[in-house]
Protein backbone atom coordinates (compact mmCIF):
# COMPACT_ATOMS: atom_id res chain seq x y z
CA UNK A 1 0.00 0.00 0.00
CA UNK A 2 1.41 3.53 -0.63
CA UNK A 3 0.84 6.18 1.35
CA UNK A 4 3.12 9.01 1.07
CA UNK A 5 2.83 11.16 -2.44
CA UNK A 6 5.32 14.07 -3.05
CA UNK A 7 4.53 16.85 -5.45
CA UNK A 8 7.65 18.89 -7.40
CA UNK A 9 7.51 21.35 -10.05
CA UNK A 10 9.04 24.63 -10.47
CA UNK A 11 7.25 27.76 -8.81
CA UNK A 12 4.10 28.63 -10.78
CA UNK A 13 3.25 24.76 -11.56
CA UNK A 14 0.18 25.22 -9.31
CA UNK A 15 0.97 21.73 -8.04
CA UNK A 16 -0.21 23.74 -4.48
CA UNK A 17 -4.15 24.06 -5.96
CA UNK A 18 -4.40 20.53 -7.30
CA UNK A 19 -3.23 19.10 -3.93
CA UNK A 20 -6.05 20.85 -2.03
CA UNK A 21 -8.35 19.59 -4.97
CA UNK A 22 -7.09 16.04 -4.46
CA UNK A 23 -7.29 15.76 -0.42
CA UNK A 24 -10.87 17.30 -0.62
CA UNK A 25 -11.71 14.22 -3.21
CA UNK A 26 -9.98 11.89 -1.11
CA UNK A 27 -11.82 12.98 2.00
CA UNK A 28 -15.26 12.61 0.03
CA UNK A 29 -14.29 9.14 -0.76
CA UNK A 30 -14.00 8.83 3.57
CA UNK A 31 -9.54 8.34 3.33
CA UNK A 32 -7.92 9.93 5.97
CA UNK A 33 -5.46 12.61 4.42
CA UNK A 34 -2.77 14.58 5.55
CA UNK A 35 -1.60 18.00 3.66
CA UNK A 36 2.02 18.76 4.66
CA UNK A 37 4.15 20.59 2.80
CA UNK A 38 8.10 22.18 2.91
CA UNK A 39 9.48 24.35 3.95
CA UNK A 40 7.41 23.86 7.70
CA UNK A 41 5.90 25.98 9.40
CA UNK A 42 8.08 25.02 12.35
CA UNK A 43 11.07 26.63 13.64
CA UNK A 44 13.46 25.56 11.22
CA UNK A 45 11.15 25.71 8.42
CA UNK A 46 10.44 29.44 9.01
CA UNK A 47 14.40 29.81 9.50
CA UNK A 48 14.69 28.63 5.73
CA UNK A 49 11.88 30.73 4.47
CA UNK A 50 14.20 33.58 5.90
CA UNK A 51 17.17 32.32 3.85
CA UNK A 52 15.46 32.15 0.65
CA UNK A 53 14.64 35.82 1.25
CA UNK A 54 17.34 36.94 2.01
CA UNK A 55 19.90 34.94 -0.14
CA UNK A 56 21.74 33.65 2.85
CA UNK A 57 24.71 31.60 2.29
CA UNK A 58 23.92 28.34 -0.03
CA UNK A 59 25.45 25.99 1.83
CA UNK A 60 23.65 27.30 5.33
CA UNK A 61 20.85 26.79 2.90
CA UNK A 62 21.00 23.48 1.72
CA UNK A 63 21.69 22.13 5.06
CA UNK A 64 18.72 24.06 6.72
CA UNK A 65 16.29 22.97 4.09
CA UNK A 66 17.64 18.99 4.40
CA UNK A 67 17.25 19.59 8.58
CA UNK A 68 14.07 20.91 8.28
CA UNK A 69 12.81 17.38 5.70
CA UNK A 70 14.83 15.46 8.29
CA UNK A 71 12.67 16.56 11.12
CA UNK A 72 9.49 16.57 9.02
CA UNK A 73 10.33 12.99 7.69
CA UNK A 74 9.67 11.75 11.37
CA UNK A 75 6.10 13.38 11.48
CA UNK A 76 5.07 12.32 8.31
CA UNK A 77 5.97 8.60 9.61
CA UNK A 78 3.76 8.93 12.02
CA UNK A 79 1.23 9.84 10.07
CA UNK A 80 1.70 6.98 7.57
CA UNK A 81 1.74 4.77 10.73
CA UNK A 82 -1.69 6.07 11.85
CA UNK A 83 -3.19 5.34 8.48
CA UNK A 84 -3.46 8.18 6.64
CA UNK A 85 -2.29 9.20 3.59
CA UNK A 86 0.13 12.27 2.80
CA UNK A 87 0.68 14.87 0.81
CA UNK A 88 3.57 16.71 0.49
CA UNK A 89 3.69 19.92 -1.72
CA UNK A 90 7.69 19.88 -2.30
CA UNK A 91 10.29 17.25 -0.74
CA UNK A 92 13.95 16.14 -1.41
CA UNK A 93 13.72 16.72 -5.34
CA UNK A 94 13.27 20.57 -4.88
CA UNK A 95 16.45 20.52 -2.62
CA UNK A 96 18.57 18.46 -5.37
CA UNK A 97 16.54 20.79 -8.17
CA UNK A 98 16.88 24.56 -6.53
CA UNK A 99 19.97 24.40 -4.13
CA UNK A 100 22.22 22.62 -6.89
CA UNK A 101 21.78 25.71 -9.06
CA UNK A 102 23.13 27.36 -5.82
CA UNK A 103 26.00 25.72 -5.51
CA UNK A 104 26.96 24.90 -9.01
CA UNK A 105 29.87 27.12 -8.88
CA UNK A 106 31.74 25.70 -5.69
CA UNK A 107 30.41 22.04 -6.30
CA UNK A 108 31.69 19.48 -8.99
CA UNK A 109 28.48 17.61 -9.02
CA UNK A 110 25.72 19.55 -6.43
CA UNK A 111 23.09 17.27 -7.62
CA UNK A 112 25.12 14.02 -6.37
CA UNK A 113 26.46 15.82 -3.29
CA UNK A 114 22.67 16.83 -1.78
CA UNK A 115 21.75 13.20 -3.07
CA UNK A 116 24.16 11.55 -0.85
CA UNK A 117 23.70 14.15 2.64
CA UNK A 118 20.27 12.91 2.14
CA UNK A 119 20.41 9.17 1.76
CA UNK A 120 19.20 6.92 4.81
CA UNK A 121 18.09 10.02 6.92
CA UNK A 122 14.75 11.04 5.03
CA UNK A 123 11.97 8.93 4.22
CA UNK A 124 11.61 7.87 0.77
CA UNK A 125 8.11 9.25 -1.01
CA UNK A 126 6.04 5.96 -2.32
CA UNK A 127 5.33 7.95 -5.66
CA UNK A 128 6.40 12.11 -6.54
CA UNK A 129 3.75 13.78 -9.24
CA UNK A 130 6.37 16.30 -10.86
CA UNK A 131 4.46 18.94 -12.42
CA UNK A 132 6.17 19.79 -15.94
CA UNK A 133 5.54 23.69 -17.51
CA UNK A 134 8.23 25.63 -19.08
CA UNK A 135 9.15 28.21 -16.77
CA UNK A 136 8.07 31.08 -19.05
CA UNK A 137 4.36 29.90 -18.58
CA UNK A 138 4.66 29.24 -14.96
CA UNK A 139 6.50 32.71 -14.72
CA UNK A 140 3.50 34.52 -16.30
CA UNK A 141 1.32 32.49 -14.15
CA UNK A 142 2.91 34.32 -11.06
CA UNK A 143 4.09 37.63 -12.50
CA UNK A 144 0.99 38.88 -10.81
CA UNK A 145 2.79 38.38 -7.08
CA UNK A 146 4.01 41.07 -4.84
CA UNK A 147 6.87 39.78 -3.75
CA UNK A 148 9.02 36.83 -5.87
CA UNK A 149 11.77 35.98 -4.95
CA UNK A 150 15.14 35.44 -6.75
CA UNK A 151 14.24 31.73 -7.21
CA UNK A 152 11.23 32.97 -9.83
CA UNK A 153 13.78 34.39 -11.61
CA UNK A 154 13.80 33.30 -15.07
CA UNK A 155 17.37 33.12 -15.75
CA UNK A 156 17.42 30.90 -12.64
CA UNK A 157 14.19 28.85 -12.82
CA UNK A 158 15.19 27.86 -16.34
CA UNK A 159 18.15 25.57 -14.48
CA UNK A 160 15.57 25.06 -11.51
CA UNK A 161 13.71 23.15 -14.79
CA UNK A 162 16.75 21.59 -16.82
CA UNK A 163 17.16 19.95 -12.99
CA UNK A 164 13.72 18.61 -12.26
CA UNK A 165 13.85 17.47 -15.97
CA UNK A 166 16.71 15.14 -15.29
CA UNK A 167 16.39 13.91 -11.76
CA UNK A 168 12.20 12.89 -12.27
CA UNK A 169 13.08 10.24 -14.25
CA UNK A 170 12.47 6.34 -12.70
CA UNK A 171 9.43 4.22 -11.68
CA UNK A 172 8.87 6.26 -8.24
CA UNK A 173 7.76 9.04 -10.71
CA UNK A 174 4.74 10.09 -12.14
CA UNK A 175 5.23 13.04 -14.83
CA UNK A 176 1.91 15.07 -15.40
CA UNK A 177 1.46 18.07 -17.52
CA UNK A 178 0.52 20.82 -15.75
CA UNK A 179 -0.92 23.11 -18.40
CA UNK A 180 -3.48 20.69 -18.33
CA UNK A 181 -7.37 22.10 -16.71
CA UNK A 182 -7.80 21.90 -12.90
CA UNK A 183 -10.16 19.00 -12.97
CA UNK A 184 -7.98 17.04 -15.29
CA UNK A 185 -5.19 17.41 -13.27
CA UNK A 186 -7.30 16.34 -9.79
CA UNK A 187 -8.52 13.38 -11.66
CA UNK A 188 -5.51 12.25 -12.88
CA UNK A 189 -4.03 12.67 -9.21
CA UNK A 190 -6.82 10.74 -7.70
CA UNK A 191 -6.93 8.04 -9.87
CA UNK A 192 -3.42 7.07 -9.63
CA UNK A 193 -3.24 7.42 -5.30
CA UNK A 194 -6.38 5.47 -5.44
CA UNK A 195 -5.20 2.98 -7.35
CA UNK A 196 -2.12 2.43 -4.95
CA UNK A 197 -3.62 3.51 -1.48
P1 LIG B 1 6.80 27.32 -2.11
O1 LIG B 1 6.66 28.44 -3.09
O2 LIG B 1 6.38 26.00 -2.65
O3 LIG B 1 6.20 27.62 -0.76
O4 LIG B 1 8.39 27.14 -1.84
C1 LIG B 1 9.15 28.23 -1.46
C2 LIG B 1 10.41 28.29 -2.27
O5 LIG B 1 11.38 27.45 -1.67
C3 LIG B 1 10.28 27.87 -3.73
O6 LIG B 1 10.87 28.87 -4.55
C4 LIG B 1 11.11 26.62 -3.81
C5 LIG B 1 12.08 26.76 -2.67
N1 LIG B 1 12.58 25.50 -2.12
C6 LIG B 1 13.94 25.21 -2.25
O7 LIG B 1 14.69 25.97 -2.83
N2 LIG B 1 14.41 24.03 -1.74
C7 LIG B 1 13.61 23.14 -1.08
O8 LIG B 1 14.09 22.08 -0.64
C8 LIG B 1 12.21 23.47 -0.92
C9 LIG B 1 11.32 22.54 -0.19
C10 LIG B 1 11.75 24.66 -1.46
Amino acid sequence: MNQFFTFEGIDGSGKSTIIDHVATALKQKDCSVVITFEPTDTWLGKYVQHQIKTKSDPFVTAFTFIADRIEHSKKIKEWIDQGNIVLCDRYAESTYAYQSVQLEKTLKNPIKWLQDLSKGRILNPDRTFYFRITPEKALSRIQHRDELIFFEQQSFLRKVHNNYEQICNGDRFIQVDATKTIPDLTELCLAEILSES
